[in-house]
């Protein structure tokens, strides 16, 4: 298969998108690493691996993707037991939804801590070990539509969170391309998961001063809708993305409207120039 012998740690990856991902990469011939928080998930998520026939392909750790050091001893044990990964998916990521006035630094800490500190946490630790083993390489980064849009619901936190994660991966692209290694960039509309457990992934001095709270306790209901995207569709998708070396995996369509008026805005207030742009390639000599 086209994943063949591929190493593949996946943040997030025993539930939701993250699992759907692991599920196609794994049917598909990597060997796949669920690195993820929640321990329960874990328990579950391997059970339905088991018996499979490519479970041996399948294990896990638990871990906290805001934690460096251990994230740092993860990418250890990857390059121990693998000789270093193949394939990062930064995946791991909390919803939040709330009004902002209701935000406190605790849930701009929870917020931008998990889905922005724990992708950077993932390239930082997993950039040189893809480097120094000379096989090439692949991050996709799990954004969200949200940071295309701005949503109905209250998210400006997640959205601005999700909009960090576009811009830093678009940017490093052309410099990591020169190395070999491939950036997607994962833009999921509604997709089948738990993400609604936010309150669930809080650390506890972050639960505690939260404005969320009740937002949160409202999230938790939320029903997840028959006609949202599968997670081994989303998988499937990834997968292509990785293969085409995809800048944006985008799952569905309809808020292309809403993302053209946003461009269009942009566009509609900057100013028609003719001349060249500045060169920033100018220095000083020392
Ligand atoms: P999920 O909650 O089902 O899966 C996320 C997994 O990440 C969970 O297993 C959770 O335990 C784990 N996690 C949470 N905090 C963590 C941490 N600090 N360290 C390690 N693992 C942690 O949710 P879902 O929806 O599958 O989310 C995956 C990604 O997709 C997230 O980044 C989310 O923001 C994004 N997303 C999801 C959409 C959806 O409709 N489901 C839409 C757009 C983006």
């Amino acid at each position: 298969s086209d994943f063949d012998g591929k190493i593949a740690f996946i943040t997030g990856g025993a539930s939701g998108i993250g699992l759907g991902i692991a599920r196609v990469l794994s049917d598909r011939g990597a060997q796949v690493v669920l690195a993820d928080l929640r321990q329960d998930h874990i328990d579950k998520a391997l059970a339905g691996f088991a018996g499979g026939g490519r479970s041996n392909a399948v294990s896990a750790l638990q871990l906290d993707v805001t934690n460096r050091t251990a994230y740092r001893e993860a990418a250890q044990r990857m390059q121990d037991e693998f000789g270093g990964i193949d394939i990062l998916v930064n995946n791991a990521g909390v919803g939040l939804e709330g009004p902002i006035l209701e935000a406190t630094y605790a849930d701009y800490d929870f917020g931008f801590g998990v889905n922005v500190g724990g992708v950077i946490n993932g390239f930082v630790e997993f950039l040189p070990q893809m480097l120094a083993h000379g096989r090439g390489g692949h991050i996709v980064s799990t954004a969200s539509l949200a940071a295309e849009v701005v949503m109905p619901s209250a998210m400006a936190i997640y959205g601005a969170s999700k909009a960090a994660v576009c811009h830093y991966c678009e940017s490093v692209k052309a410099e990591l391309a020169e190395k070999d290694i491939g950036v997607s960039i994962l833009l999921p509309g509604p997709v089948k998961s738990n993400i609604h457990e936010t309150q669930q992934n809080r650390p506890a001095h972050l639960l505690e001063g939260s404005g969320y709270k009740n937002s949160e306790a409202k999230l938790a209901r939320r029903i997840v809708g028959d006609n949202w995207m599968e997670p081994e569709e989303a998988g499937r998708l990834v997968a292509e993305g990785i293969l085409a070396n995809s800048t944006y995996i985008v799952t569905h369509g309809f808020y292309k409207p809403a993302m053209a008026a946003r461009a269009e805005a942009v566009l509609a207030a900057t100013p028609d120039q003719a001349e060249e742009a500045p060169d920033f390639g100018q220095f000083r000599d020392e």
